[in-house]
């Protein structure tokens, strides 16, 4: 009886050990190896090369800033995006945002995608640069007049995005699906410069924004 307590015994003892073992699996380095193995899970939506694929209103994403990417993706996770019940495009990328969930995922993530060439799509929309150049005088301060963006103020670089990715996050800003949480500080102070415009002025403006390349 006591041999058989114990056999058993010894054997709870090593499966203990052998969960214990595929529990403490020591985590992939940070960085860019790691970056490329998690890009596996947004490549069906942003493409292999980040491109974007417009029929799931995903943007081309290849070359953004890695501060800026680290943010966006903190802010789905937090939920600044990808919230409102309106914003479609948004609430699909929000939970793959969500499994970006070890330390180090979102920076090692960011910094591939960052490392990618920018794509700069074709346009789509048909808005006026020429009435769209006036309106970007105020944009300059922040996205500055080649439309690089600027780190210290949080602001993007525009130019390399798609046309109607633009569209859609102007419309955001101003509807208040994006930039209205009160944690999201860079956001509030983008949608400012929205209020004003209607649908016309955002097409005419993003016209613009795409002779700069
Ligand atoms: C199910 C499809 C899908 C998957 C998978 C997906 N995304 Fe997205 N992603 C989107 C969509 C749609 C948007 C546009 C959201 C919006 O309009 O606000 C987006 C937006 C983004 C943005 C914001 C870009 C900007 O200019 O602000 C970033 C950054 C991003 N995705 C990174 C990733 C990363 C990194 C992964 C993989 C971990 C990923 N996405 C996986 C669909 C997806
Ligand atoms: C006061 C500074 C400021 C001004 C002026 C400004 N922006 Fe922005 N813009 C930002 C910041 C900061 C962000 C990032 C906000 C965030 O994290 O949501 C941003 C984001 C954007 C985005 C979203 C990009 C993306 O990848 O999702 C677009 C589009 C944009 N701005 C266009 C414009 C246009 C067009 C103008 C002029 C009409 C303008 N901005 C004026 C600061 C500014």
């Amino acid at each position: 009886m006591m041999a058989r307590l114990r056999t058993v015994k010894r054997s709870v003892i090593a499966l203990l050990v052998v969960g214990a073992a595929a529990c403490d699996a020591t985590p992939p380095p940070v960085g860019m190896e790691r970056g490329e193995e998690l890009f596996e899970t947004c490549a069906p939506c942003h493409g292999d090369a980040a491109a974007g694929d417009p029929k799931i209103a995903a943007p081309a994403i290849a070359g953004l800033p890695q501060w800026y990417i680290q943010e966006q993706l903190a802010g789905f996770q937090g939920g600044f995006r990808g919230r409102h019940a309106d914003d479609l495009p948004g609430l699909r990328m929000r939970p793959m945002a969500v499994t970006l969930n070890r330390e180090g995922d979102i920076e090692s993530v960011a910094e591939y995608v960052a490392s990618l060439d920018p794509v700069f799509p074709a346009s789509t929309l048909h808005g006026n640069a020429g009435a769209g150049a006036n309106s970007y005088i105020v944009c300059v301060a922040c996205h500055g007049a080649d439309g690089l963006g600027n780190p210290d103020l949080h602001a993007p670089p525009i130019v390399q995005l798609d046309d109607w990715y633009l569209l859609a996050q102007l419309r955001n800003y101003k509807s208040g699906a994006r930039g209205t949480a009160p944690a999201d500080v860079w956001g509030t102070t983008m949608r400012v410069n929205t209020l004003a415009m209607d649908d016309q002025a955002m097409q005419n403006v993003i016209a613009y924004v795409q002779t700069l390349r």
